[in-house]
């Protein structure tokens, strides 16, 4: 099919994916159309934030005992509406609900089980740098009833789609179903999701490292090592690296994707509530790490990779490093035997 010069819409490209996929029926595709839709509705509100009372904090915590800001919580809200009454779904679990939310029972539902983080990067909100949506999508384990956590605690391997849009000087979608990782970006005259990044391949190595170095002396002594390698002269080696930290996991993700390099969020000591770190399992790393291994970089929590780890609670928080192949490895070397650089 030719794209008649418009650029290939995110639909048709779906509806490729599907012809080439003898399993998939419509349903995921009409699933990925709805969050295209809730994704539509956020970045209007993100592009007028200042404008709406949409900003600041609703005064309310979530189940990690941070505020819940508004745009959060009209996110969350919204990607719900748009998914809840497809008949694709048999829960939702996000990360701005302590509990899985179930379909009501006046809703057809199906097999496909979404986890959302319905906004990343809530404290870039009010400053208007990038923030960002995550999704991931699995395939239920039972046939029917209630879904229950058992279904929803299991490797990040068992995904059957990861994906996320970048609210920024564009708006973007970047997902994939296993077949590659491909990019579009929001035309908002058509209001059509167009394919302008295909097959996206993070490099094998980078000369980017995303840290906040602000937690320096709370990390370990080799994650210590590995970020000061990296500021060592080495012209050889490419170093030192540049450092670029957005403060929103999409937003660093994204780059080092399309530029290469690493994102690191370690366990620190800082906060005692928060051993293995800050970032979710589920919501953030897991999701992630699809698209990366499918764009052939890495995902690790220094010592497994992260589509292997099983969780223990819906809200598990995983040590992460994701990005450039070599570069993830060269960081496991570091804290598994001391390695240098
Ligand atoms: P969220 O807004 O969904 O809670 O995610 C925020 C996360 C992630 O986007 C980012 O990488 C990280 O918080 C930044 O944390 P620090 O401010 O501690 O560096
Ligand atoms: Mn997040
Ligand atoms: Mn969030």
């Amino acid at each position: 099919m030719t794209d008649r010069g418009l650029g290939i819409t995110v639909t048709e490209h779906l509806l490729r994916e599907q012809r080439e996929t003898p399993y998939a029926t419509g349903a995921f595709t009409q699933l990925l159309n709805e969050l295209i839709v809730a994704a539509k509705i956020i970045h209007r509100q993100v592009s007028k934030a200042g404008l709406v009372d949409i900003f600041g904090s609703t005064g309310s915590e979530n189940v990690y005992g941070e505020e819940i800001q508004k745009l959060d919580e009209f996110a969350n809200r919204t990607i719900i509406r748009r998914v809840i009454h497809t008949g694709h779904i048999a829960a939702i679990a996000s990360e701005e609900d302590a509990d899985i939310i179930e379909v009501p029972h006046q809703y057809p539902t199906g097999p496909y089980i979404l986890l959302i983080d319905p906004l990343d990067g809530s404290s870039n909100i009010d400053v208007n740098a990038n923030i960002g949506t995550i999704f991931s999508i699995r395939r239920r384990i039972k046939e029917s009833g209630p879904v229950t956590l058992d279904e929803i605690l299991r490797k990040g391997s068992e995904q059957i789609a990861a994906g996320y849009f970048i609210y920024g000087s564009s708006t973007m979608l970047v997902y994939t179903t296993g077949k590659g990782v491909h990019g579009f970006t929001l035309n908002p005259a058509l209001g059509e999701f167009l394919l302008s990044h295909r097959n996206i391949k993070i490099p094998k190595r980078g000369k980017i490292y995303s840290v906040n170095e602000g937690n320096y002396y709370y990390w370990s002594e080799p994650i210590r090592r590995y970020v000061d390698s990296l500021k060592e002269k080495d012209p050889a080696k490419g170093k030192p690296y540049t450092s670029r930290y957005i403060g929103t996991l999409v937003g660093d993700f994204h780059r080092n994707l399309l530029k290469g390099g690493i994102f690191m969020y370690p366990a620190d000591t800082k906060d005692p509530k928060k051993p293995r770190g800050k970032l979710r399992l589920l919501f953030e790393a897991a999701p992630l790490a699809m698209i990366v291994e499918q764009a052939g970089g890495a995902a690790s929590d220094g010592h497994r990779r992260i589509l292997d780890i099983e969780p223990e609670t819906l809200h598990d928080r995983v040590p992460l490093f994701i990005g450039s192949s070599e570069d993830v490895s060269e960081l496991e070397r570091f804290l598994n035997d001391g390695g240098s650089s």
